[in-house]
């Protein structure tokens, strides 16, 4: 019942221990308890046996005995026990009592006492003794015994148990409450965080303050912190993209208004158009790759890791894009080769592998002089595919090479790009669980972009 609750779970490994102590010291005070009752029974029948065995006498040559008052009055309690006694001469001549007190065969002059039962099955505690009696060379043996019911002995061991369990099942129930009440206190900063958590709206992202805070709880709410202050980071991040993005789109469509203005002025003045219609479809074109990359770069961002892992055929994936890029190769004099090893099989999503391939090809070929030459070279080491895509064009400088992969950074005042294309390369390689670095080539000549892909294993 307390499986979901802390203050339950706590108050459970208390009870335990305590009701095993509760239990034991119990039963060490219950056996206390009747050692005692049985010490103050045991004197109270051996001071009995002892009065009337004082007061058996001779009478005219017999021994006779008068039972006295005071041998019974030791008894009297309000549980009223039933007293029972046997004096007996040699014999078995019953002076006094009752013969159904049974007495054990082997006592003597030092009194005993022992448990026993009477004739009708009622259990007795019991003292007995022989008194020996001399009288002018004549001997009497006489039994004496005293035998009481155990009311006001078990009634005893009651009162002595009572205020000591009292006791222990008060501090039981003491400790429970306080632990509850405690728990209960103890919690407040808690709640605290959580009140501070759940009343936040999606941009309140300022660390959790929470004054007093237990050692206990300082890690858990020190990670909380550093998880909002990275969605904070992620945040704006975001809102810079955005920005960026939005900053982008608008240089493309401003010229086209201007363009399109310009294309109505003239509209009915026969002026041939052709400028403003390249102008036009230049800006479109460029609204357009932007808006692709965008989109690509969003995809990359949000797809899930199932959908990553599927088994892409890279040699026949890098073939399929060079076909593709043969044309611009070819148009920019660009000897566009490749190397590629055979059945590599790699984990992640073909559409964005293809956008990663294309990319990096892209550049090669865009930023390469004419008559210059791009190699795309694929083998494999480990449980890892390496691409490799290999110009000999500029380059990239050391200084432009760590800021490449910053979105919308562009390293080169060529007319057409956006400053998206490595950041999508370096995103989709980084969701596919695989790297992308960038290298100059063999002499410090052209550039290298090696990016390693996770080999398609079917246990992933
Ligand atoms: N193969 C390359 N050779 C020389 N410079 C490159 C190469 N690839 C990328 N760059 C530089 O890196 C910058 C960023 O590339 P990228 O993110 O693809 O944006 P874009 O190509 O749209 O400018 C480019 O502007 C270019 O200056
Ligand atoms: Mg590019």
């Amino acid at each position: 019942m307390f499986s979901g609750s802390l203050r339950g779970r706590l108050l459970w490994w208390l009870l335990l221990p305590l009701a095993a102590f509760v239990s034991i010291s119990g039963m060490i005070s219950y056996r206390n308890a009747q050692t005692t009752a049985d010490l103050v029974q045991d004197n109270a029948l051996l001071s009995s046996t002892r009065i009337i065995g004082e007061d058996i006498d001779w009478d005219n040559g017999n021994v006779s005995i008068q039972i006295p008052p005071a041998a019974l009055e030791l008894f009297e309690s309000p549980e009223q026990d039933s007293v029972f006694y046997r004096v007996e001469a040699s014999g078995h001549r019953l002076l006094a009592g009752s013969l159904d007190l049974p007495v054990p065969r082997g006592v003597g002059d030092v009194p005993m006492v022992y448990s026993t039962h009477l004739d009708d099955g009622r259990a007795v505690r019991a003292a007995a003794y022989v008194r020996q009696l001399y009288d002018s060379g004549r001997t009497e043996e006489v039994v004496v015994a005293v035998a009481k019911t155990e009311g006001s002995r078990d009634a005893m061991v009651w009162r002595l148990l009572r205020p000591q369990l009292f006791g222990e099942v008060l501090t039981l129930v003491l400790a429970m409450v306080f632990v509850y009440l405690g728990l209960t206190f103890e919690l407040r900063p808690l709640m605290k965080v959580k009140d501070d958590v759940s009343d936040r709206n999606a941009s309140q992202l300022e660390p959790i303050r929470v004054a007093r805070l237990h050692v206990e709880l300082r890690p858990i709410v020190e990670a909380i912190n550093q998880c909002i202050a990275r969605m904070g980071q992620q945040a704006a991040t975001q809102r810079q993209f955005i920005s960026d993005a939005a900053h982008q789109l608008r240089t493309p469509l401003a010229l086209l208004v201007t363009q399109i203005q310009f294309a109505r002025q003239r509209e009915n003045r026969d002026v041939p158009l052709t400028e403003a219609l390249a102008g036009m479809h230049k800006s479109s074109r460029k609204l357009t790759t932007l808006t692709n990359k965008l989109l690509l770069l969003a995809q990359a961002e949000s797809a899930a890791p199932a959908n990553v892992r599927e088994r892409v055929d890279l040699s026949a994936l890098i073939a399929g894009v060079l076909e593709e890029l043969i044309a611009f190769a070819q148009s920019r004099e660009i000897d566009l080769g490749a190397e590629l090893e055979d059945g590599l099989y790699v984990t992640g999503d073909e559409a964005l592998t293809a956008a990663l391939v294309t990319n990096l090809v892209d550049n090669a070929l865009r930023y390469t002089q004419p008559g210059g030459r791009v190699t795309v070279h694929t083998r494999h080491s480990n449980d890892m595919a390496i691409v490799r895509v290999i110009d000999n064009g500029p380059g990239i400088k050391a200084e432009a090479r760590a800021r490449v992969f910053e979105r919308f950074y562009r390293a080169s005042s060529h007319a057409d790009g956006t400053g998206l294309g490595l950041p999508i390369v370096r995103e989709i390689a980084y969701r596919q669980g695989g790297t992308v670095t960038l290298e100059p080539g063999e002499g410090g000549v052209g550039l290298v972009a090696t990016v390693e892909m996770r080999l398609w294993s079917a246990a992933v």
